[in-house]
């Protein structure tokens, strides 16, 4: 249990499928919050490039487009969770997936005094989630997403952040998109149930412009314009 001085942790998810823009959008947001970005897919392709255990057993899932098992996922991110960054707070994305992940997450922010603040679900129609995710490119250095078509860097081929080269994903091949796609939209759907019935679920048009995505997560979490810190 949390002691009764400890400051209330702010926590929101990012919700939508493969391609709605989670990761574009999820560096602002969690910087005008002020708490850290934390991303299962990040810590997942981290973990694979360092061939830790984790990263081996991961693996074998991602490249087919599956999720990777309950348990391993759960336990990773309660691990980056007790991380002191994020004592006052995270922005998921990624997470939760399914509802087990969901009541698991529900579960371990209750032992600390807290719950879930807001989910915000970014709705895109399949069929733009599949145009979107042929067309990706993101930086090999940190992540940061580009697009060919709608949003591509100054230079081509290199991060307009860090200089880094940019490389398209493993799981962005075809067939590996269409299996994210039937595999992951349906267990999302019980994730919005789970939050709707919690009170906590907002949706925002992912159609839009990017820009324009960022001012309307921004206002569902009531900090309109404010500048980031
Ligand atoms: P993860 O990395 O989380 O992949 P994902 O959910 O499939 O989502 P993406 O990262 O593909 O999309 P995004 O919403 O971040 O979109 P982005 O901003 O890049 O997970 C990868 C794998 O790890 C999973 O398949 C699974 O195996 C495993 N995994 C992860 N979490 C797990 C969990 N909880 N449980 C079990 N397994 C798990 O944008 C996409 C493109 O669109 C970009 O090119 C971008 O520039 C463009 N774009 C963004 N916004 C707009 C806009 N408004 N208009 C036009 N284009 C836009
Ligand atoms: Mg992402």
């Amino acid at each position: 249990m949390t002691p009764a001085d400890a400051r209330p942790m702010k926590v929101v998810v990012l919700l939508g499928g493969p391609g709605s823009g989670k990761g574009t959008q999820a560096p602002i947001i969690a910087k005008h919050l002020g708490v850290p970005h934390v991303a299962t897919g990040d810590l997942f392709r981290a973990a694979v490039r360092d061939g830790s255990p984790v990263g081996l057993e991961a693996r074998h899932y991602m490249e087919r487009g599956q999720l990777v098992p309950d348990d391993i996922t759960i336990a990773m991110l309660l691990d980056r969770l007790s991380a002191d960054d994020a004592a006052d707070g995270v922005l998921l994305d990624g997470f939760p997936r399914n509802r087990a992940q969901a009541e698991a997450l529900d579960v371990a922010l209750a032992e600390r005094g807290a719950a879930v603040a807001s989910t915000l679900d970014i709705e895109v129609p399949a069929e733009e989630l599949v145009r979107r995710l042929s067309s990706r490119w993101v930086c090999s250095e940190a992540g940061h997403v580009y697009n060919a078509l709608t949003n591509p860097p100054r230079e081509a081929g290199r991060c307009d952040l860090d200089g880094s080269e940019l490389i398209q994903r493993e799981d962005d091949q075809p067939e590996t998109v269409r299996a994210r796609m039937a595999l992951t939209l349906s267990s999302l759907a019980d994730v919005a149930e789970h939050y709707r019935t919690l009170g906590v679920l907002r949706a925002v048009d992912g159609q839009q412009s990017i820009d324009q995505v960022t001012q309307d997560l921004l206002a569902e979490l009531a900090i309109g314009d404010a500048p980031a810190g």
